[in-house]
């Protein structure tokens, strides 16, 4: 999959006109996390990586008092005026780069008056960070264009930023770090208190990643999301009223017995145990891949899903139809959901030989199950977000 961008700049100059007057590119990937989910939030490890098709954003400079927006994604042109500060626009795709440029603005730099056209072929909504693509895109040009030279560490928490203030999306930073610094062929083992990352090579030999769309139809995702957080709050709350704490991942398998002894409500319980068990495998999983024990990595993969759906409970009818039939089938070493959850994607390793007959397989299986046609992208891990 890889967006065709060779009419690109006829679109661009059919759109703006002046001919003469030379746009950049940039370019930023979407993501997949491997392992370690709903940890980032929680103080905890993460272990993404970037992948091979993303947004890209061709932009120049304008002598108006403007910044025009255009997308081959979405139809319809947004103009705002160049401002100290910007208002979001109820349910506009703009919020994402919007955001950005006022989180530009909120540091004194302010936007100058451009033309911008993105386009991109990460499937919107599906968890693999459309959002965050679009946010450190519009970063990395913002940065470029003027001439800021903030450094990656900065846009990537400019870009968590606009998505919490801006498009009201209470997102943890694992999105915006993946996008900002992938790494072609390795994942990011990041802790995302210390916010200290090292990268792994990610060698599956004759192992792929395969990802699964569910195609279900975002729902309630955002607030669901911020009701996960909240609760993982309550559960920080209620043990520190034993032994502070500042997140969750203080915590270890050891520590589980505080959960029985001090969350009264068996559901904030869970949610807490979901984290800290997730912590335990990450790190158990970036250990495995370092020690290319595929087969263990996939094991934890699986128990991964297993916590999400029955502890965390993000999966739903959808994510666990693939990963549970998913699982009968020949060749797949582990697989589980990536990213929020409640719909979207799922991440499996299948063994090469047998990625065909997965997908075809699979495939049919959902759509008995579900009624619903899924999408399968065969992705590569790719760098991060960049001028091209
Ligand atoms: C979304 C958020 C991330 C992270 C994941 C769950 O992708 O944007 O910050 O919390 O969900 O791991």
């Amino acid at each position: 999959m890889k967006a065709d961008i060779s009419n690109l700049k006829e679109e661009f100059f059919r759109l703006y006109g002046d001919r003469d007057n030379e746009p950049v590119l940039f370019y930023s990937p979407g993501r997949v996390n491997l392992i370690g989910e709903h940890t980032d939030y929680n103080g905890g490890y993460v272990f993404p990586c970037a992948l091979d098709f993303g947004t890209y954003l061709m932009v120049r400079r304008s002598s108006s008092q403007e910044i025009r927006m255009n997308s081959l994604n979405f139809p319809g042109e947004v103009t705002v005026q160049v401002a100290l500060n910007y208002m979001p626009i109820p349910k506009s795709w703009t919020n994402y780069p919007v955001g950005v440029i006022n989180e530009f603005a909120r540091k004194g730099i302010g936007a100058p008056a451009m033309e911008m056209l993105f386009t991109g072929d990460i499937p919107n909504g599906a968890g693999l960070s459309s959002s965050a693509s679009i946010e450190m895109v519009t970063a990395v040009a913002m940065n470029e264009l003027t001439g800021s030279g903030l450094d990656m560490m900065e846009m990537v928490k400019m870009g968590q930023k606009a998505e919490n203030g801006f498009v009201g999306m209470n997102c943890g930073i694992m999105d915006q770090f993946a996008v900002g610094f992938g790494r072609k062929d390795h994942a990011i083992n990041l802790n995302c208190d210390s916010l200290d990352f090292r990268y792994a090579p990610v060698n599956l030999g004759d192992r792929r990643l395969i990802i699964t769309n569910t195609n279900k139809r975002r729902g309630l995702t955002d607030s669901k999301y911020n009701e996960r957080r909240s609760e993982c709050e309550k559960a920080v709350e209620l043990i520190s009223a034993h032994r502070p704490i500042r997140n969750l991942s203080e915590l270890t398998v050891n520590d589980l017995w505080m959960l029985d002894s001090y969350i009264p409500d068996p559901v904030v319980r869970k949610r807490a145990k979901h984290v800290i068990t997730e912590n335990g495998r990450t790190l158990a999983a970036i250990k495995a891949l370092e020690n290319n024990d595929i087969e263990l990595l996939g094991k934890l993969m699986n128990e991964s899903h297993d916590s999400l759906c029955k502890d965390y409970e993000v999966t739903g009818a959808e994510l666990d139809t693939l990963v549970y039939e998913g699982r009968k089938l020949p060749g797949v070493v582990g697989t589980r959901m990536t990213g929020a959850g409640f719909g979207g994607c799922t991440v499996s390793i299948v063994e090469s030989k047998h990625a065909d007959e997965f997908i075809r397989k699979l495939g049919e299986t959902y759509t008995a199950k579900t009624g619903l046609v899924a999408d399968f992208y065969l992705p590569g891990i790719g760098d991060g977000a960049r001028m091209i």
